[in-house]
C-alpha cells in the first residue's frame, strides 16, 4: 500500500514516499483494522493537540501551529505530520520538521517538533514506536541527506525515548535539546537501532491486536483506555 507523506511549507517541494518494509498499513489481514501509521491532516493534528498536548509532568506544550510559535519561525522547513491509529482510534500524533543546513545546502537537519499521546494511552510505547518509525522512514529516503536530528526534550518520556536511540541528554543549563549527529556509519547504526525498536514494539502490539480480534481474554488493547471493551470486529 502506498504511504505518502507530503506536507510542504514555505516552498519546500518534495514528495515523501518511504519504503515501509515492516508493515503496509494494515495488520492481521483486515484492511484498515489494527495498527496503522499514516499522514494526518493539519486539521486533525490540531484538533488532537488541542485535547491532549498537556501532561502533569510539564503542563501544556506549544505546537508549531500556535500563533506565537509561528510568528517566531523565521526559517523555511518541510513539515511531516503523522498519526498512529489502532483500528479507528487515533492514538498518537507527531510533527517533524526538515530544515536545510545553513552551511551546506545538500544537507538537512531533522527536528522532532512534538509528539502527543492521550493521557489514558501513555506508557504503552506509542510515542516510541511512532517516532522510531518515522525516523527510519525519513532517514531511509536517501534524497533527504539528513545529517543531524534534534528535539527540545523537556518531557521525561521524550528524554528517555531519545536516549534509547543514542541521542545525547539535554544540557542542564541552556536550551534542553537532545541531539544526534550522523555520518554515514552512525546513520546506518541509527537506522538499525530504530528498526530494532520498531520491530520489538510492533510484534508485541500485533500480538495484542490478534488477541483483541479473536476476543481472547489475554487481550489488553493498547489503543483503548484500561478497562474499555473493544468493539466486535467483523472481517471485510
Ligand atoms: C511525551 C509523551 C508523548 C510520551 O508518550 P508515551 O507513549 O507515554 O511514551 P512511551 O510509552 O513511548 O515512553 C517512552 C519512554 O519514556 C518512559 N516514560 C513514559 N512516561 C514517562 C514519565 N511520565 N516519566 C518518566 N518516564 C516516562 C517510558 O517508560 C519509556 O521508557 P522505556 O522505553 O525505557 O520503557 C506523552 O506523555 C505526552 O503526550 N505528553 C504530552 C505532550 C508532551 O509533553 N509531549 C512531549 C513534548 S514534544
Amino acid at each position: 500500500m502506498a504511504f505518502t507523506l507530503s506536507r510542504l511549507l514555505n516552498g519546500f517541494a518534495e514528495k515523501y514516499t518511504p519504503a515501509l518494509s515492516l508493515w503496509n498499513g494494515t495488520i492481521v489481514g483486515m484492511s484498515e483494522k489494527g495498527l496503522k501509521i499514516a499522514e494526518i491532516s493539519e486539521t486533525d493534528y490540531r484538533d488532537f493537540a488541542s485535547r491532549h498536548a498537556t501532561s502533569p509532568e510539564i503542563g501544556p506544550i506549544q505546537t508549531s501551529f500556535d500563533p506565537s510559535v509561528k510568528e517566531k519561525q523565521k526559517r523555511e522547513f518541510e513539515q511531516v505530520l503523522v498519526g498512529l491509529w489502532g483500528c479507528d482510534n487515533l492514538c498518537a500524533v507527531a510533527d517533524f520538521h526538515i530544515y536545510p543546513s545553513e552551511t551546506d545546502s545538500t544537507k538537512r537537519a531533522l527536528k522532532l517538533d512534538s509528539v502527543i499521546v492521550p493521557e489514558e494511552l501513555r506508557r504503552r510505547s506509542l510515542a516510541s514506536l511512532l517516532v522510531a518509525q518515522i525516523f527510519t522512514d525519513l532517514l531511509s529516503n536517501s534524497g533527504r541527506k539528513i545529517a543531524s536530528i534534534y528535539a527540545h526534550s523537556v518531557h521525561p518520556a521524550t528524554v528517555r525515548l531519545l536516549r534509547r536511540l543514542q541521542f545525547n541528554d539535554p544540557n542542564v543549563l541552556g536550551a534542553p535539546i537532545s541531539h544526534i549527529a550522523l555520518d554515514a556509519e552512525s546513520r546506518e547504526n541509527f537506522v538499525k537501532d530504530c528498526e530494532g525498536q520498531v520491530r520489538d514494539r510492533l510484534n508485541r502490539m500485533k500480538l495484542q491486536c490478534a488477541y483483541c480480534r479473536n476476543g481472547d481474554k489475554r487481550a489488553r488493547p493498547w489503543c483503548l483506555p484500561r478497562g474499555e471493551k473493544p468493539p466486535i470486529l467483523t472481517p471485510e
